[in-house]
């Protein structure tokens, strides 16, 4: 990794420090180079190389099938256009969750061949040995509560999770097991707001919500829906600032009127 010294990188350690001063944490997925280049250059603080490239990237329906491999090769293709952000990738289905040995060997997979700065995972308890053992090696681990798309055939639905008590209340235990394991952030995904902003209340670690209201210590959004590329996901919480469906839909119906009517090149653009 080579460090440029006028910029101050973003650590685990940067992030603890925003949540004890109350700045906000944001948070943005990257799978590609380009994409990541100027979400870093405009100051985003972490970049997630989601399992969500499953959905964006690859066009399936769930983030199930999205492999270690594919991962990796998103991980190195944003780390490389990465100057400041922490570059979170995710341990994708099947990678980390029968077996703490399979957890650190592709924990050691990310690290060592995407260049990652940390690894984010979804579950509690029931992934607390995974969590050790990552954790053991010196890798920060990010956990994942809420709505965890892995186990979305569990679920059977993407609706707002721990509305009922009962899940409300695991849910808070497990932030809390995440935290005393020694994960340095967590994400909760669609989730009652008030629950979230107890939870960021209760924890010293920075809490980061994906459609868990304005009490928790920073947001995160899909990229590609924040920016309007995917066009047909309208939950809620999801705050659109730009339709680039449409613009990009416009300049390339403009290149195709253009080559066909000859405008383009014009004597300017050739030799
Ligand atoms: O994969 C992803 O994009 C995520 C975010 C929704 C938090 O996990």
């Amino acid at each position: 990794m080579s460090v440029n010294k006028d910029i101050k990188r973003v650590t685990t350690h940067v992030l603890q420090e925003m949540k004890m001063r109350g700045e906000k944490i944001t948070m943005l997925t990257a799978y590609d180079f380009s994409m990541a280049r100027i979400l870093d250059e405009s100051g985003v603080d972490v970049l997630l190389v989601g399992d969500s490239a499953s959905n964006v990237m690859a066009g399936h329906e769930t983030t199930l099938p999205i492999t270690l491999d594919q991962m990796i090769y998103h991980g190195a293709s944003v780390v490389r256009a990465v100057k400041r952000a922490l570059v979170v990738v995710d341990l994708p289905f099947g990678s980390y969750q029968g077996n703490s040995r399979a957890a650190l060997d592709s924990t050691i997979r990310i690290m060592k061949e995407a260049g990652a700065h940390a690894v984010k995972l979804e579950g509690g308890a029931e992934v607390q040995e995974s969590i050790k053992r990552i954790l053991s090696a010196g890798v920060p681990v990010m956990g994942h509560l809420g709505l965890t798309p892995q186990s979305i055939y569990k679920f059977g639905t993407y609706t707002v999770r721990a509305k009922e008590e009962a899940e409300a209340a695991k849910l808070l235990e497990d932030a809390e097991l995440l935290q005393e394991l020694g994960c340095f952030a967590i994400v909760l995904e669609k989730i009652p707001a008030k629950l979230a902003a107890k939870v960021a209340e209760k924890l010293w670690i920075p809490v980061i919500g994906i459609g868990a209201g304005g009490g928790v210590d920073g947001q995160v959004l899909v990229t590609h829906d924040m920016l309007g590329i995917t066009k047909d996901f309208q939950p809620r919480f999801l705050r659109r600032y730009l339709d680039l469906f449409d613009s990009i839909r416009g300049a390339v119906n403009q290149y195709i009127t253009d080559v066909r009517s000859r405008d383009f090149p014009s004597d300017k653009e050739q030799y």
